[in-house]
């Protein structure tokens, strides 16, 4: 079995006879378990882990609704309702079985009740196994604007399976895809060249190219968890990414994108403003862009999108002083925090986008 120990957010790796948890439940002795939910994970992952962990008869199952548009506040209130109704006290335990708005949200749930109960991150989407279970930030939306309401606190363990990864669609899949593309852009050129022989076809691929994720993800949140300089590296391609997300979340004649599909057009636009910034190859810039547009959907966006998306640059969570900061890269591994880009280069980033003709 692979692992990553530590005191709090250790993460175990395909343990199949569930050690880790077992461990952890004895360490803790919760007074209560619930287990979270949306009605996907319900059907699809809830019964494998209540057969494989013996839960079944001692959890009680908290379901919310799927999808980003229910990471709010009012879902919050739900599940602190529940709980409350249902005895949980100080020494309850929640476990998140589900994609990045389970883990999330749960997350956040639990920091804050009661001032904080234990919680166990179980990721079964992809975008939360390489990305929102590692690193403790967990959160809500507000409104349409991502993660603006949060707390980074560790859950006790994660657990991945890769075995949930069969339950998603290809889109899905390629959300999460989006993030591990990141990792490659700001650790190593190998590592972005190794990416792209992802195919859930192959188990041992997939493994092995997950498991690196994780381990890019970990050793940056491990030196600075609560995102002072290196861990802004993984907000590659979110700042305009978030703010595409959310125009296209709030805009009825927009077609919803997923995280990882907005980050992605976000990856492309950042890559073309360090290109001029800060000279990123322009042959790299070429293939990289490719590549995302040959597996993510093209968007079209009118010159009154972009001026809105521009204006929502302003709730980024790495602003200050009312100033956009961009990450952006010299090149692969290589990347410069708190960039001030000016809306000419953006617009002309978007014009870039827009214009790119695949081979
Ligand atoms: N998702 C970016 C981070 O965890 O820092």
């Amino acid at each position: 079995m692979l692992q990553i120990e530590k005191d709090k957010g250790a993460i175990y790796f395909n343990n199949d006879d569930g050690s880790a948890l077992k461990k952890t439940l004895e360490k803790l002795v919760p007074s209560s378990i619930f287990i979270l939910v949306d009605s996907h994970t319900n059907t699809h992952c809830l019964p494998q882990f209540l057969d494989k962990t013996g839960l079944k008869d001692n959890a009680t199952v908290i379901q919310i609704t799927p999808g980003e548009e229910y990471k709010n506040i009012t879902t919050c209130l739900e599940v602190w309702n529940i709980l409350s109704q249902k005895g949980a006290d100080r020494s309850s335990l929640l476990i998140n079985l589900g994609g990045g708005v389970v883990t999330d949200l749960g997350g956040f749930v639990a920091s804050t009740f009661m001032r904080g109960i234990a919680f166990i991150n179980v990721p079964t989407s992809l975008l939360a196994m390489v990305d929102a279970s590692v690193g403790g930030k967990n959160g809500v939306d507000l409104g349409t604007l991502k993660n603006q309401i949060g707390i980074i606190n560790n859950p006790e363990i994660v657990l991945v399976n890769t075995s949930f990864l069969n339950s998603l669609p290809d889109n899905e899949i390629n959300s999460g895809f989006a993030e591990m593309l990141k990792h490659g852009l700001i650790s190593s050129k190998k590592y972005w060249k190794d990416l792209q022989d992802f195919s859930l076809k192959n188990k041992e691929i997939t493994n092995r190219l997950v498991w690196q994720s994780i381990l890019i993800k970990n050793e940056i949140v491990t030196k600075d968890p609560f995102e002072k300089k290196e861990r802004k590296a993984l907000n590659y391609g979110h700042t305009l990414g978030h703010a595409i997300e959310s125009y296209c979340l709030s805009n009825p004649s927009k077609e919803k994108l997923l995280h990882g599909e907005a980050i992605a057009i976000g990856m492309i636009l950042a890559t073309y403003i360090s290109s001029e910034i800060l000279k990123f190859d322009k042959t790299e810039l070429s293939q990289i862009t490719q590549i995302f547009l040959k597996r993510y959907p093209k968007v079209n966006f009118t010159n009154n999108d972009i001026e809105a998306i521009i204006q929502l640059l302003k709730h980024d969570k790495k602003n200050r002083n009312g100033q956009v900061r961009f990450v952006l890269l010299r090149d692969y591994g290589e990347s410069q925090n708190d960039s001030i880009v000016d809306n000419a280069l953006i617009f002309s980033a978007f014009e870039f986008y827009k214009n790119f003709t695949l081979n």
